[in-house]
């Protein structure tokens, strides 16, 4: 088989592994038992922004406002990694990396549709200009940041992305246990088939939280070899 033929070969993204009803309890409870990652001066800054704009209080209208961001670093990393490709000798590391970062954000766009949804079932009002236009706005200047750090600092650029999916994942466990009333209602299953049904719309925010932890560990893996070329190192996380 030649490089090529393997470069071009479609293949499906595998994304984070569903857990069952245990598992996801359990993760739940490593989250809210680990400590935060020390975010830095421009993760500190988007969330009192988000704050600002969107309140203090946790719900799925502000969480569908971070996931519209959160597809931003993904989309960055494609095009990164696609100027990559025609570096044969990296074709092949390169290509299950576009796999890799391809299938993130593929589950960051189900984050946001189901979030939609909930938000929409719940008739909450999410005007223009707060809920369309702004996040707009900050995901293109989050779009330029991550550019602009993983062509100077790709380090930077994983960095930011780790804090960002660290914030995400503790903020989705902490609303589940805000909210024990969560664990009555049931998941709607809108995207049951792409996304998974689940016992509870608690189970269905503890499913994204994780993804969001498995997002992080990504990012946290890709900081110890950020250019190609550079070996991996073990996390030990
Ligand atoms: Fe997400
Ligand atoms: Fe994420």
């Amino acid at each position: 088989m030649t490089t090529t033929a393997l470069i071009d070969r479609p293949e499906a993204p595998v994304g984070p592994p569903r857990l069952g009803p245990a598992d996801l309890r359990a993760a739940q409870a490593r989250t809210l038992d680990a400590p935060r990652l020390r975010y830095g001066i421009l993760a500190r800054a988007l969330f009192k922004m988000t704050d600002l704009a969107y309140g203090p209080e946790r719900g799925s209208v502000k969480f569908a406002m971070l996931e519209f961001i959160a597809r931003v670093p993904y989309r960055v990393g494609c095009l990164a990694l696609a100027r990559c490709r025609r570096r044969s000798a990296l074709a092949r590391r390169v290509f299950e990396r576009i796999v890799q970062t391809r299938a993130e954000q593929d589950n960051e766009q189900w984050h946001l549709l189901i979030l939609q949804d909930l938000a929409q079932r719940r008739g909450l009002r999410q005007p223009f200009l707060r809920h369309r236009l702004a996040p707009w706005l900050v995901a293109l200047c989050y779009y330029q940041v991550s550019w602009l750090l993983l062509v100077i600092r790709p380090q930077a650029s994983y960095r930011l992305n780790a804090e960002f999916e660290d914030h995400a994942e503790h903020e989705y466990m902490a609303y589940v246990a805000e909210h024990p009333e969560l664990d009555a209602q049931p998941d709607p299953g809108t995207y049951a088939a792409e996304y998974g049904q689940y016992g509870s719309l608690a189970d269905l925010f503890r499913q994204i939280g994780h993804d969001e932890r498995m997002h992080k560990l990504d990012s946290l893996a890709s900081m110890s070899a950020p250019r190609f070329g550079q070996d991996e190192a073990p996390l030990g996380l």
